[in-house]
């Protein structure tokens, strides 16, 4: 088997009604048959139950797009990656740049995200990616170097051998701009061979998925470069059939 077998996810933000995420849900579900990568679906947390019920029993995998860095307590408002583990979810996305951005995650916070994920037994997917302004100044080799470092300070580097990176070039997300397959395999070469300077076997074996404007046209090409293990895709995972159509793309 592939040891790095592909995995397409995707981070439904905050977008859907019940009925909406079931019909979604279950229509991912009846054409799923012929995709062989993994498929893993994010859906808001209060969606996370309904949506639980139509995936049981089929190849389609539940996560989180965010959890606390606590496991209980007075943390008003917050839910752990354990009530998470609760519903089934396999994997929880931690460090979006939504999450970064929006939200004040510092690299610190993600990184305890992580080991928090870890820690209630499931698979963190670790966001990272650099701003346009970063990216013009020629910084994001440091950048996606400091990012990948808070997380190996907390985790480890054995912690990568129950972990997905998601590079997400912040300049790409939502703006129909993908990267180009030549600059998301030259990101995801770096982070792997960072990785490798620590232990080359973890590093052969984690999966770095690509994420920013990818669609049906663009996914062949950006999977079939040989550090992209798949995709995490948000505005096209949620139309079924160009969700189905990049899973296919990966295999
Ligand atoms: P888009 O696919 O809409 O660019 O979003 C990517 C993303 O943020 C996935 O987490």
């Amino acid at each position: 088997m592939n040891p790095r077998q592909p995995l397409v996810a995707g981070n439904w933000k905050l977008n859907g009604s019940r009925s909406s995420v079931k019909a979604l849900a279950t229509a991912l579900v009846d054409g799923v048959s012929d995709v062989t990568c993994d498929v893993l679906v994010c859906p808001s947390f209060v969606h996370i139950q309904d949506v639980q019920s139509v995936v049981a029993n089929s190849a389609i995998k539940l996560g989180s797009q965010n959890c606390s860095m606590q496991s209980s307590g007075a943390f008003t408002g917050e839910v752990a990656a354990e009530m998470l583990q609760e519903f089934s979810c396999s994997h929880i996305i931690v460090g979006h740049s939504e999450r970064r951005q929006l939200f004040g995650e510092s690299d610190s916070i993600v990184a305890k995200k992580a080991a928090a994920v870890q820690n209630a037994g499931l698979i963190p997917i670790i966001c990272i990616g650099e701003t346009l302004e970063e990216r013009e100044a020629g910084n994001w080799q440091s950048v996606m170097s400091a990012q990948l470092d808070a997380v190996t300070a907390v985790i480890g580097i054995d912690g990568f051998a129950n972990a997905v990176i998601a590079y997400e070039p912040v300049w790409a997300i939502g703006t129909g701009k993908s990267a180009s397959s030549e600059q998301a395999q030259e990101v995801h070469a770096m982070l792997r061979s960072k990785l490798a300077e620590l232990n080359s076997s973890v590093a052969a074996g984690v999966k770095i998925l690509y994420g920013g404007s990818v669609k049906p046209a663009n996914a062949k090409e950006l999977f079939s470069q040989p550090d992209i293990d798949g995709g995490l895709i948000g505005g096209a995972a949620l139309n079924a059939d160009d969700f189905l159509a990049i899973c296919r793309a990966a295999g």
